[in-house]
């Protein structure tokens, strides 16, 4: 039995009139990826208003591995309904903040005595991990990654590449936040190829310290161990034992950036640890309170404590109701192995993709780990010119037929996986039929777009 229904065209007549309301009443600049409005999720499921029920990818852009509405999350959101709100952690504590801040500390990369702060979005995790590295280290520099996403607030807009829609306008950013190559082997920016580049790209950072900014003025580097936004750009293994390397060698904290990858999405709690990567400080959101808004960072303690007290945190930050969703959520992933479900739910997607790989030129590169797994998309593969054009129509071709997909990359040619981890794999199978059909229209529907034989 199929989980796709469509009774209207969509987007559908209510959609459509919401869409003219959000048009008035909304500003531009806050941004959807398609126009369907939502009535009812559950699961990977989502029901618009006008009843067309659609398989979920995209899991409120990775917020949902746990899926929408999970039983155990909306039951301890109930249990903390009847208790209270909020308080503020600032004037009243409360249990939840502190076992999820000693869950966090147990089971984030690294053996060694960790303290953790929560916060409510993923910027502001960033802006904090940033301020807490400076502090520590009274040093003023930031190295980032070209390519890397880490957020809307000003610092978080300075350490991320991407320059439209992300930056363009909002000029002037921080100063002192300096940016170097990723190891984004497709588009090496030194034209070299792996494992013959011997990771040149992260080697080099030691140049950067003699060309851009001096390593004695480098606090922390901050860096996505698997790129989210930036199109899951996934590095080659030893990457991150340079880098680690040359952090430790100058006395440079190293921030994961762990938004978009953590919480059982690469088939580890955690990304660094497919890479065996002990950061100093970790950055956590979206999954980690199955849709509620809830951030983190977690990091060696005596890095933590280094601010006085108020120096960190705000009014909301570890709101009681979203600590209670996310202990839940961290209570679901272990219990129904969801890093286990993403291992088999990226191979299911691998063995489909690489027969596409096959019969399409058009697909440049299938990469990722565990279920975040993403398609690159070049109009040949010889100039792996992007096709960002046939990538928005395959999207929008996706939710026209009932499934949310989103877009990624800084040519925005890719598409990722981000579908909540609970899918069924019957579910999983009918979006990518989906997915098939898009790319079948969009090879169709482009002359260019070349088919093999
Ligand atoms: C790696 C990474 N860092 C930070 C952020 C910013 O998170 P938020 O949108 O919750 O501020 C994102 C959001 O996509 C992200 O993917």
């Amino acid at each position: 039995m199929s989980t796709i229904r469509i009774i209207t065209p969509i987007p559908g007549p209510r959609s459509r009139e919401l869409m003219r309301r959000r048009n008035a009443a909304v500003v531009r600049g806050a941004f959807h990826a398609t126009p369907v409005f939502v009535n009812h999720a559950e699961d990977a499921v989502i029901e618009d208003v006008d009843g067309n029920r659609l398989i979920d990818f995209a899991g409120g852009i990775g917020c949902l591995n746990v899926g929408h509405r999970n039983p155990r999350v909306l039951e301890a959101i109930r249990r903390q309904l009847d208790r209270f709100l909020h308080t503020s952690f600032n004037v009243l504590a409360y249990e939840s903040y502190i076992a999820l801040a000693e869950r966090l500390n147990a089971i984030t990369p690294g053996k060694f005595p960790k303290k953790t702060v929560l916060v409510n979005s993923g910027a502001e995790a960033v802006e904090n991990a940033i301020k807490i590295a400076r502090a520590y280290t009274r040093r003023p520099a930031i190295l980032a990654f070209e390519d890397a996403f880490h957020g809307r607030t000003y610092m978080a807009m300075a350490a991320t590449s991407k320059t439209h829609p992300y930056k363009a306008g909002f000029e002037p950013f921080p100063a002192d936040v300096y940016r170097v190559p990723y190891a984004y082997c497709y588009r090496c920016s030194y034209s070299l190829q792996y494992p013959g580049c011997e990771v040149h790209c992260a080697r080099h950072i030691e140049d950067a310290f003699k060309r851009v900014v001096a390593a004695e003025s480098v606090a922390a580097v901050i860096v996505e161990p698997v790129m989210g936004e930036g199109g899951f750009i996934t590095p080659p293994p030893e990457f991150f034992s340079i880098l680690s390397a040359i952090c430790r060698k100058h006395g440079i904290l190293l921030i994961a950036d762990e938004v978009q990858s953590g919480f059982a999405r690469t088939g580890a709690l955690f990304a660094c640890e497919r890479f065996g990567l002990e950061p100093d400080l970790v950055t956590m959101a979206k999954s980690l309170s199955g849709g509620l808004p809830l951030a983190a960072v977690t990091g060696r303690a005596e890095i933590k404590d280094v601010s006085g007290p108020g120096g960190l945190g705000g009014t909301f930050g570890g709101n009681p109701v979203a600590c209670e969703a996310a202990l839940a959520v961290l209570d679901v992933i272990e219990s129904q192995n969801l890093c286990a479900r993403a291992n088999h739910l990226g191979e299911l997607f691998r063995k489909r993709a690489a027969e596409w790989q096959k019969r399409w030129e058009f697909i440049g590169e299938v990469r990722g780990l565990g279920a975040m797994q993403a398609l690159e998309f070049v109009r040949s593969r010889g100039t792996r010119e992007p096709a960002d054009e046939e990538t928005k129509q395959i999207a929008q071709y996706c939710y026209e037929h009932g499934l949310i997909i989103l877009t990624a990359g800084t040519y925005g040619n890719v598409i990722r996986l981000l579908m909540p981890l609970v899918i069924t794999d019957a579910q999983l199978n009918e979006g990518l039929d989906v997915l098939e059909a898009a790319i079948t229209a969009a090879c169709e529907k482009k002359g260019t777009v070349a088919q093999f034989a």
